[in-house]
């Protein structure tokens, strides 16, 4: 076994201990990746202490309306739910119609399709659509636009707003659009005087990643 395998073997078991240790709560949203195995969609998801995570800072902030870019199966688009509560809303932008079909079924078996609005298109295109303001906004999707997404999320934002840009890490010693896109936002969250920021490398499940939280002066 490589070394990089044995770290990604050691950091799947752990996360796995501080899964059933710590969150309980995540189990109930198990049928939303099982779901989206079943459906062909891939393996990507946040995990689920990334995604608790995604549903503490929702909560934190105080945030009642929520806007995703990158939905997939809908995983993480449960925990932001759930952390808006019933009241609360998320509004979540999908390019792949079969994707955004699988969200829709699986968060509506989940009880949360109430809350949840998915807008399916490239986000570039649905964007200008969407009103504001969001309390957190979570990027998710083609990395090539994070710059681009994380302009859109300032538009949408007030003072307080948190941004969250997943896989900040991922793949960003290759070289092409995606890893651009991210640099570019990277290089965004430390220079543009309204937002206050940090990037956190992260292990698990996933293997080392990274993400980036941002608030909103
Ligand atoms: N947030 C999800 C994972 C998202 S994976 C979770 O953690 O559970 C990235 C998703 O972004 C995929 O479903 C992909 O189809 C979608 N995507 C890719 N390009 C896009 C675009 N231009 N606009 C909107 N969604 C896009
Ligand atoms: C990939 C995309 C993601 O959003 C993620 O969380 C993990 C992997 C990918 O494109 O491989
Ligand atoms: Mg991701």
């Amino acid at each position: 076994m490589s070394t990089d395998d044995a770290n990604t073997e050691k950091w799947s078991r752990t996360d796995g201990y501080l899964e059933r240790t710590v969150l309980p709560d995540a189990a109930e949203l198990t049928p939303i990746r099982d779901a989206q195995a079943e459906g062909g969609l891939p393996d990507i998801a946040v995990s689920a202490t990334q995604g608790k995570l995604l549903y503490l800072l929702t909560t934190i902030a105080g945030a009642s309306r929520v806007l995703e870019i990158g939905t997939l199966g809908g995983y993480s688009t449960a925990w932001l739910a759930r952390g808006v509560g019933p009241e609360g809303s998320v509004t979540t932008l999908e390019f792949s119609p079969e994707h955004a079909a699988v969200a829709r079924a699986s968060l509506d078996e989940a009880g949360l399709g109430d809350r949840v609005r998915i807008e399916v298109g490239p986000a570039l295109d649905t964007l200008p659509f969407v009103t504001g303001p969001f309390g957190l906004v979570f990027i998710d999707a083609d990395k090539a636009n994070n710059r681009q997404y994380l302009d859109w999320a300032l538009r949408l934002s007030e003072p307080g707003t948190v941004i969250v840009l997943d896989n900040v890490v991922r793949r960003l010693d290759e070289e092409g659009p995606d890893a651009d896109g991210t640099r570019a936002a990277l290089e965004r969250l430390g220079t543009d005087p309204r937002l206050d920021a940090t990037a956190l490398q992260t292990v698990g499940i996933k293997g080392w990643d990274g993400l980036a939280i941002a608030v909103v002066r």
